[in-house]
């Protein structure tokens, strides 16, 4: 359906649950309060709620986290999800840790597509970043991946890596960015390239500015614009000659896209958010618990009016207005 701003809103991200097998530290940090399990929706509840999402227009579901990986029955529910009438596509956003584990069961759930985290391919600056050493897991995880005839994505959150006091920062910068654009050379894979948005612990950290790196990429290398459809989201993409993959910015601070936002976001805990920036939006698990003869009804009342009243843009640039205080790893990115 449409929003007040005329927007198509056909693409829900659910975060299945706010535990992780890592710990990065703009995300969820050691240290941090677990959710209690009851707390979080079932998987059925969770179905449920798309079911009555996708007559309202919804097509699109990324499956997110934490790690959604580390949840007994990920892949179960990816296909539950894949049965729901009117769901087009279901996409999975993970760290890789786990992904090699899991292949095979998410590609006979019929998963459309698989984002892969991951910020560094240098072996420390990994383990300081996310908290253990498991680049080689990932970094196996994507080659098998390769083997399959499947999207992939690469997802590198833009940090600062001089905030990781590195001795030599522009070079293991440089060196960096341009290994893991290294990895659309051979394969078929969109590297994309995340600001850092100040949602939870993520205000700790500065982001790159993306206008300054899009400058620094067309030093480096010959950028052609790809106007060519690539996913459901708001990357700009760019090819290089001679590499099978594109490049993609995904430039919230410095390249704000908010006027075609097409998504909501379903939080592990059932409420239904309708921007990142915000605490706007509507808890969908006390519907579901309470003793209601309509819920299907007062389910779809309060999403319709929750797109309706989908804000018109963030205010990431204004820190006083961000009311969002929940962290990334409860919302899913
Ligand atoms: N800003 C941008 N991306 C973030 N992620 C986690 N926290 C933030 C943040 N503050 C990313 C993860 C992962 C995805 C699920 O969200 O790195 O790629
Ligand atoms: Fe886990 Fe992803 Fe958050 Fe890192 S960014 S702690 S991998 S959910």
């Amino acid at each position: 359906m449409k929003d007040s701003l005329n927007r198509e809103i056909d693409y829900m991200r659910i975060s299945i649950t706010d535990r992780c097998n890592l710990r990065c530290q703009y995300c969820m940090p050691r240290g941090i309060k677990q959710t209690t399990m009851s707390d979080i929706l079932t998987f059925e509840e969770m179905a449920h709620i798309v079911s009555i999402a996708s007559k309202l227009g919804i097509k699109k579901i990324k499956v997110t986290g934490g790690e959604p990986l580390v949840r007994l029955g990920c892949c179960d529910f990816i296909k539950m999800v894949k049965n729901i009438e009117g769901i087009e596509q279901v996409t999975i956003t993970t760290n890789g840790v786990l992904l090699n584990r899991y292949m095979n069961d998410l590609i006979e759930a019929g998963i459309d597509g698989i984002n892969v985290s991951i910020d560094t391919l240098n072996k420390e600056l990994y383990q300081k970043i996310t908290g253990f050493d498991k680049l080689g897991e990932v970094l196996q995880s994507l080659k098998t991946l390769t083997n399959y005839d499947i999207p992939v994505k690469i997802n590198a959150v833009s940090i600062d890596l001089y905030e990781y006091g590195s001795q030599n920062g522009i070079d293991v910068l440089k060196n960096d960015y341009q290994n893991l654009i290294e990895l659309a050379h051979d394969d078929k894979i969109d590297v994309r390239f995340i600001e850092m948005m100040p949602i939870g612990y993520g205000k700790n950290f500065e982001t790159i500015n993306h206008q300054d790196f899009l400058q620094q990429l067309k030093r480096d290398y010959v950028l052609k614009e790809d106007q060519t459809i690539h996913s459901n989201g708001p990357a700009v993409y760019y090819r290089i000659d001679g590499y099978q993959g594109s490049i993609g910015l995904i430039s919230a601070i410095h390249g704000k896209f908010c006027d075609s936002c097409n998504r909501i976001r379903l939080t592990s805990q059932g409420y239904l958010k309708t921007c990142l920036c915000f605490n706007d939006g509507i808890d969908l698990r006390s519907i579901l618990r309470s003793d209601a003869s309509n819920k299907d009804e007062l389910l779809a009342a309060a999403i319709k009016d929750a797109i309706i009243h989908k804000p018109m843009a963030h205010h990431f640039e204004n820190m006083e207005e961000i009311s969002e205080d929940k962290n990334m790893y409860m919302i899913g990115g």
